[in-house]
């Protein structure tokens, strides 16, 4: 356990309810004011909409804004959303666009100044302190996540190893070499780099780290425990998403584990219902919606993340709220016989059976007009056949009592589903293929 005792703050996190409202408010309605004057595409929105920024006079005036989409980001295509001349723009970030044109982000140096603090504030919160060794298996590149979580990392004065992802033994290598107490990475690639070390024989509680820092994707309570067991280590929750910074919007601290403090002087968090955008008091679930309060090169107005949490009051943190972890995407979610399904429920399930490896993957068919989902799960190593047996029949009882649907359970030899290296699918779709003739 790491000492929170006289853990050191900077001064954001310094500030009282009131004043941190009142900057907020201040830089909400500079942020406003920027993107309107320099950013066509928010002046026809707001124009549109009927709306001007000096129209915001209460936080809670943001309701009267437009929301921002993903598809109004990837139609200003490459470079339309920023607001400074390209020349000012210091980095460029983009998501992977496997499904049509990727999104593009620009940062200027302020931004990433200003990105390096969240994240060096976001290590701390999780335990980390200056002068330990971190390991960064996020990937580095166009993916937010490596050089995020290295900058910061920087910030807070820790020795860097960017390990990115994949090259799996050689990463466990250089965790027994370089002693690292800090790890930062996807939970799933966690995974696969523990089932590595037991495969070189080394035990993970053997290891010097301490604290892992997981995020990019969602993950459950149950696997925390299955990684605090496994290592020996404090594992807590980091969030965030390129259209709004990168990794260090939001951060479990490791005295509580109960939800990530929202870094709402840079961020500022909404709540909607989904289907009609009204906003949601705290406590209510629905889709997160972010502002950003001083970014430069890129400010998001409203931005839908189509992530599903709520928010509750400061704990660790009082002046800043926190999200509940997140249950999945908008997206991610699977409509089975009319029932909502997301794999986070179906991971905790799974990693309530004692037979059963935290290695799953979720196949979407089509029998006949009905949809059909089989769990695709692999046993424990020492898992026998009976135990086998017994295992996937709990799982089918308790995904039609806890979600109130039926799915088929395969469960599978350990090693052979695929493993991650960074962020993982966890659904296989194979409602589209066409049928396979003999
Ligand atoms: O995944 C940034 C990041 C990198 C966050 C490293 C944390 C650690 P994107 O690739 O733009 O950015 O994907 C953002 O990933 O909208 C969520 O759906 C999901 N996500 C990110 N963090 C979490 C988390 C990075 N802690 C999208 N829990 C977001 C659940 C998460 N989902």
């Amino acid at each position: 356990m790491s000492d929170f005792a006289g853990e050191e703050r900077d001064q954001g996190e310094l500030l009282s309810g009131d004043e941190l409202a009142a900057l907020q408010l201040s830089r909400l309605r500079a942020t406003l004011h920027r993107v309107y004057e320099r950013v066509p595409f928010y002046r026809q929105a707001f124009d549109k909409a009927g709306v001007h920024p000096d129209d915001c006079r209460s936080l809670a005036d943001l309701s009267l804004f437009p929301f921002t989409t993903k598809a109004d980001l990837r139609d200003q295509y490459p470079f339309g959303m920023f607001a400074v001349p390209r020349p000012e723009v210091r980095r460029i970030h983009a998501s992977s666009g496997t499904t049509g044109r990727p999104t593009v982000v620009g940062y200027t140096e302020g931004d990433l100044s200003t990105w390096a603090d969240v994240v060096a504030r976001s290590i701390r919160a999780a335990g980390g302190r200056p002068g330990q060794v971190v390991h960064i298996a996020y990937g580095y590149g166009l993916f937010t996540g490596g050089l995020g979580a290295h900058y910061g990392a920087e910030r807070l004065g820790c020795t860097v190893v960017p390990a990115s992802g994949g090259m799996t033994d050689r990463q466990v290598r250089l965790i027994q070499d370089f002693r690292p107490g800090v790890i930062m990475v996807t939970p799933s690639y966690m995974l696969t780099l523990l089932d590595e070390m037991e495969r070189q024989g080394i035990d993970p509680r053997s290891t010097s780290l301490r604290t892992g820092i997981f995020g990019a994707e969602p993950w459950t309570e149950e696997m925390r425990r299955e990684i605090e067991d496994r290592l020996g280590i404090d594992a807590v929750d980091i969030y965030g998403l390129s259209e709004v910074m990168g990794p260090g919007v939001a951060q479990e601290h490791a005295s509580t584990k109960d939800g990530l403090h929202i870094w709402e002087d840079h961020f500022y968090p909404e709540v909607v219902d989904p289907l009609t955008g009204a906003v949601l008091p705290d406590g209510e679930p629905g889709e997160l919606v972010f502002t950003s309060l001083t970014k430069e090169a890129m400010p998001v107005i409203r931005y839908r993340t189509r992530d599903l949490t709520r928010l509750l009051p400061g704990t660790a943190r009082p002046a800043f709220r926190r999200m509940e972890k997140i249950t999945g995407r908008s997206d991610d979610m699977i409509i089975l016989r009319g029932v909502n399904l997301y794999p986070t429920q179906i991971e905790e399930i799974l990693l309530r059976v004692p037979a059963l490896a935290p290695h799953f993957q979720l196949r979407l068919t089509r029998e006949g007009r009905l949809d059909a989902l089989t769990v695709r799960v692999e046993a424990r190593r020492d898992a026998d056949a009976a135990q086998r047996e017994a295992a996937a029949a709990a799982v089918v009882r308790a995904v039609k009592e806890g979600v109130g649907v039926s799915v088929g359970v395969e469960v599978v030899d350990p090693e052979t589903l695929e493993r991650s290296v960074g962020k993982i699918k966890r659904i296989r779709d194979l409602r589209g293929e066409p049928p396979i003739r003999p």
